[in-house]
């Protein structure tokens, strides 16, 4: 077990958090390493052992630092990333550039200069002038890109709209009216200076049911037949994206990995069979289900409102700049006072963050112990979109983060102080 109480405090694999609060100050974000290697383990032992020519890459916007890409490249996954910055840090890290694939909906032309440069497995082109610029920038340095297309499958998943980008109203993908996708088709078959891999489809984040991805998938392998059909061109590579779902709370139905790929898989190899065609190269692209569920906040309590009849709010010392989410797209989450994790939850309260907005709440409405000033408050599930959406609002630094193991705590990312989140500014002559 990841999480366990003993003697009334809260243990994350192994750490007692409130010495973690101690010893690393708050706010923290602490990712345990058991519970991102269980979740490697279980793609290496569902998917890509039980099912040939497959890949995962590891989607890097849910938590990427520098200790995250060894564990990536040490678990045998390869890396999707969406900018310059986040390329930079996997090849900084030592990361495999063939392993790595370039995502984004605006890839600028310096990030697909480096991606090129760098030698990356693939980039998958998410707009229609995009393939003109990959072109021009291998003809000028004499390379060669592995592109895949980025689709808009044209479906509608149920999670929140924010997170949602496979349906055509959306800044993601190439639509799929007959007009623009095969001339776009065309130009890649044809194309001297990139080798036209396949398709690409993400239906969005934080699913529970696999409908929308065995929609788009029939888009998809649609496509993949028309292209056969009107390009005598069969299409190596397919990558099926991301967004499976996670547990925040006990309303999340969280399935295994298995409940999406297993029926993608036989519906790909019938598809295979029926073309009579190598079943293509499948890809997934998992992000949130590896480190959402293998990280936790820690925060210390400060100041208690209680205003009688409506709502007590508890405020921690971070909120809404080390977790956007619940501002940002009213995300659930649950929390529990570390240092008193098994006194009865007798007591509803708002947690709420330190910054200057009335939406800065981390909580609405949680059951906890009976909250004191200096007690350490742990939220669950918050290793995914958290650090990577972090922000110096209010100027509050940005919080460390500590990898713990079987009870041991390194740390990975130090906090940021004053003097580095001044570090890039600039006083004109005439104001100084
Ligand atoms: C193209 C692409 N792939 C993968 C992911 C990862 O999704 P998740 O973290 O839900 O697995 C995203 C998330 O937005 C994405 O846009």
């Amino acid at each position: 077990m990841i999480t366990e109480i003993k003697t009334n405090t809260l243990y994350f694999d192994g750490c007692n958090t409130v010495e973690l609060a101690e010893e690393y100050g708050t706010p923290l974000y602490v990712m345990s390493e058991t519970a991102i290697v269980e979740r490697c383990r279980e793609i290496r032992e569902t998917f890509l052992s039980k099912y040939e020519r497959t890949r995962a890459a590891y989607a890097a916007k849910a938590f990427l630092t520098l200790s995250m890409c060894k564990i990536i490249e040490r678990e045998g996954l390869c890396m999707d990333v969406v900018s310059g910055g986040e390329l930079y840090t996997a090849i900084k890290a030592g990361f495999p550039a063939e392993k790595i694939e370039l995502n984004g909906n605006n890839k600028s032309v310096e990030e697909l200069a480096l991606a090129i440069d760098y030698g990356i497995g693939r980039i998958i082109v998410d707009g229609l002038d995009e393939l003109k610029l990959i072109e021009e920038i291998c003809r000028e340095k004499g390379k060669k890109a592995n592109i895949l297309y980025r689709i808009t499958p044209g479906v509608k998943s149920d999670s929140h709209d924010y997170i949602v980008t496979g349906k055509k109203d959306s800044k993601f993908g190439i639509p799929l009216d007959d007009e623009v996708i095969f001339p776009a088709v065309e130009q890649a078959v044809n194309s001297e200076h990139a080798n036209f891999m396949g398709f690409h489809f993400h239906v969005g984040s934080q699913l529970h049911n696999n409908e929308s991805h065995l929609k788009a998938l029939e888009t998809a392998l649609k496509l993949i037949k028309d292209t056969k059909d009107r390009f005598n061109y069969v299409t190596p590579e397919l990558n099926i994206g991301g967004g499976f779902g996670i547990r925040y709370t006990d309303a999340d139905d969280k399935k295994p990995y298995s409940y999406f790929l297993d029926p993608m898989m036989e519906r790909i190899e019938e598809f295979s069979r029926e073309l009579n065609i190598t079943r293509p190269e499948v890809v997934i692209e998992p992000g949130r289900s590896i480190v959402g569920e293998a990280g936790i906040t820690l925060y210390t309590v400060g100041t208690i409102k209680d205003i009688k009849g409506i709502r007590k709010y508890v405020s921690v010392d971070g909120g809404m700049t080390d977790n956007i989410r619940p501002a940002l797209y009213q995300a659930v989450y649950e929390g529990v006072i570390a240092n008193k994790a098994d006194e009865p939850k007798n007591e509803l309260v708002t947690i709420c963050g330190k910054c200057c907005e009335s939406g800065d709440v981390l909580i609405r409405d949680a059951k906890t112990a009976e909250p004191e000033r200096g007690d350490i408050l742990a939220i669950f599930s918050t290793g995914a979109y958290n650090y990577t959406m972090a922000s110096n609002y209010n100027k509050n630094p940005l919080p460390a983060t500590v990898l713990v193991k079987d009870g041991k705590s390194e740390i990975i990312v130090k906090r940021q102080d004053y003097e580095h989140m001044t570090a890039n500014e600039v006083i004109p002559e005439y104001l100084k």
